[in-house]
């Protein structure tokens, strides 16, 4: 197993910590959860009962197996955008003949030790982990003259705005190449009862990863903000389309963060994250806006989440 290190300094998470909290809505990069701490919570999330995100997408995965193998070149370089876990990909390497798998991710340690596990399982596989922030511009990946497949699960693509989604198909369209296929998972969901369940589990975990941002804050940058400052809300934009997350204000308090203060009133937010759950009309715009162009689709028999292979 090959790690390739791109750092990123500390120095850019303060940056774009304050430039967020002093603009106006609030908001933080949702890339920031994920330290160590906010990759195991992640991953828990995903084992909640109300995430039927992940479930629906690896059934679907399974089922589509053959047709996937049928439409993808043998002996590819499998680049994974946001590996986590690395366990949705277990399914396509046994499956499809992988010669190597490209794992990207901003959380190093769980980078690595998902990889690791992944190369012990797979020794017929070349591994390689690749921490990088693809927020950027993508870094040299270890591709040599293997046909690229890209792998973006989870309906991470929801975490975009339209014209940044549109922006990273491109950047992902520049490495793959000529021929270059992207097979990319996106939950479609509009029933707004189960999406505000999904995103406010029982167990309360999906709260504590939002909080993790702050935690992450104190530890890094010095933040004095009060454990319980501020509390986990997330909500169905129907107009939007999308899930948003919040950290809302408990109580009038002030904080320091990287030498800067910051006031906010009781109920005031900082925006964490977006989920837009994309309907097919305007995922095909931002498809046809980034230059791929759509092979084939599949949806689980509740049309909730359709995965799609994309070819430049
Ligand atoms: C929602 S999780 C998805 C994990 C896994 N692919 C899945 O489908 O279950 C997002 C993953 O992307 C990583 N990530 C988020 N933003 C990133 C960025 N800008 N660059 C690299 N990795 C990123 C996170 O560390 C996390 O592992």
């Amino acid at each position: 197993m090959t790690f390739h290190r791109h750092s990123i300094s500390a120095q850019s998470f303060a940056q774009e910590v304050i430039a967020g909290l002093s603009s106006s809505p609030r908001t933080l990069p949702p890339k920031y959860f994920y330290d160590q701490r906010g990759s195991l919570l992640f991953d828990e999330i995903c084992r909640q009962p109300e995430y039927y995100i992940t479930r629906v997408e690896m059934d679907l995965l399974s089922r589509c197996l053959h047709e996937i193998r049928a439409a993808v070149p043998a002996h590819s370089v499998f680049v994974e955008l946001g590996s986590g876990a690395s366990t949705k990909v277990r399914l396509l390497l046994d499956a499809l003949s992988v010669r190597r798998y490209v794992a990207i991710d901003i959380d190093p340690t769980f980078l690595l030790q998902s990889t690791q596990a992944l190369a012990h399982e797979h020794f017929n596989v070349d591994v390689h982990a690749v921490y990088a922030d693809f927020s950027q511009k993508f870094p040299p990946l270890p591709l040599d003259d293997f046909p690229v497949i890209a792998f973006y699960p989870g309906s991470s693509i929801g975490n975009f705005e339209p014209a940044g989604a549109v922006q990273l198909l491109r950047n992902i369209a520049t490495f793959a190449g000529s021929g270059g296929q992207i097979l990319i998972g996106r939950d479609c969901s509009t029933d707004r009862h189960q999406l505000e369940a999904a995103y406010n589990d029982k167990a309360g975990i999906t709260a504590k990863f939002n909080l993790n941002m702050l935690e992450r804050m104190r530890r890094d940058l010095g933040a004095d903000i009060a454990e319980d400052a501020f509390a986990h809300h997330a909500f169905f934009n129907a107009p939007q389309n999308r899930i948003e997350m919040h950290l809302v204000a408990q109580s009038h308090c002030t904080f320091g963060v990287a030498g800067h203060q910051f006031t906010f009133q009781a109920g005031e937010t900082i925006h964490t994250e977006n989920s837009y759950k994309y309907p097919d009309r305007v995922f095909h715009s931002i498809v046809q806006q980034s230059g791929w162009h759509e092979v084939m689709a599949w949806t689980d028999s509740t049309q909730r989440f359709t995965l799609q292979l994309l070819s430049t």
